[in-house]
């Protein structure tokens, strides 16, 4: 069967695609950000997914707001780089999993998720950043590393899925990923944050004591977060701050006990708040699926000096 055996959550800053696509990572500014996710590189060169299921919101690139569904999974066979107002971002099109995606729409929908099926699309920086974060930067000519099964669900404009609704839909993902045939090794992203607000008054807002508790809660307690109603995530975490529910649909994918193995979060890029986290379901449950060869034990070394450095900026 398939299995999902780990989650990465990562911001998606715009501005992070802007520096690999311009050759500014090795700039003293970016380089503080891109040095933290050197070591995710690495383990998601040893993890090997077959499979990644990406959650991520679209920015008004392939919807607008003539349509807005507040849950859309990505059933086409590939999904180029959107125009988000300046040319495609020079990245591979993303190949998707057209027989995982439509097992799990109809297993969800069939589980009373009433999830909106595209069969054509485009995906923005939402998607095409945290890809880069983690697979590395790919030559547009060249392939990503493995299949991709977007999930766009609207952060956009109120109302947004509650942050329970999104932890229930994770597990839905979960149940519908192991009810799949194919021996597949599925990794899930839950991307967007963390804490930052755009425009208004309260443009540049960040707040790293609330990020760190929500990382801290997503092995720690996550019913903590499920309950976090969206007036809170507005006034802790800015009004873009909401695109953290994001996450949720991730660790509900995840099972009940999962190992933290790597962490990263620094301030600000952009104007925004970078946080990153791997967290890997439970080694003996792991174990007991007989594939995943987990790269925590590595890693857990990693991440006990990550979580040291992990303030930085
Ligand atoms: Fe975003």
């Amino acid at each position: 069967m398939a299995r999902i055996v780990a989650g990465i959550g990562s911001s998606h800053v715009p501005a992070i695609g802007a520096a690999i696509d311009n050759g500014k990572t090795e700039e003293p500014y970016w380089k503080r950000v891109f040095s933290g996710f050197e070591k995710s590189q690495e383990w998601m060169r040893e993890t090997k997914p077959d499979v990644a299921i990406i959650v991520y919101n679209d920015h008004a690139s392939a919807f607008s707001v003539d349509l807005i569904p507040t849950f859309a999974l990505g059933c086409a066979a590939e999904f180029p780089p959107a125009d988000e107002g300046w040319g495609p971002r020079p990245v591979p099109v993303v190949q998707g999993h057209p027989a995982l995606a439509s097992h799990i729409a109809q297993s969800v929908i069939l589980d009373e998720f009433d999830l909106t099926i595209v069969n054509k699309m485009t995906v923005d920086h939402g998607m095409t950043v945290p890809m880069n974060l983690l697979f590395g930067k790919v030559d547009k000519n060249a392939h990503w590393p493995c299949p991709v099964i977007p999930l766009a669900v609207n952060v956009v404009m109120y109302p947004p899925p509650t942050g329970h609704r999104c932890f229930m839909l994770g597990r839905a993902i979960k149940k519908a990923v192991e009810s799949y045939p194919d021996d597949l090794k599925v990794v899930i992203f839950g991307t967007g944050g963390l804490s930052h607000q755009i425009s208004g008054p309260r443009a540049g807002l960040i707040n790293s004591k609330w990020d760190k508790a929500f990382l801290d809660n997503l092995s720690k307690d996550p019913q903590k977060l499920v309950k976090i109603p969206h007036v809170d995530y507005m006034r802790e975490a800015g009004a873009e701050g909401i695109e953290m529910v994001m996450w949720l649909i991730m660790r509900g994918a995840l099972d009940d006990k999962v190992d933290e193995v790597y962490r990263f979060y620094t301030v600000p890029a952009s104007n925004t708040a970078v946080g990153h986290i791997i967290l890997e379901n439970h080694r003996r449950g792991a174990k007991a699926a007989g594939k995943h060869k987990p790269a925590a034990v590595k890693h857990k070394r990693a991440a006990a000096h990550a979580k040291v450095e992990r303030v930085r900026g």
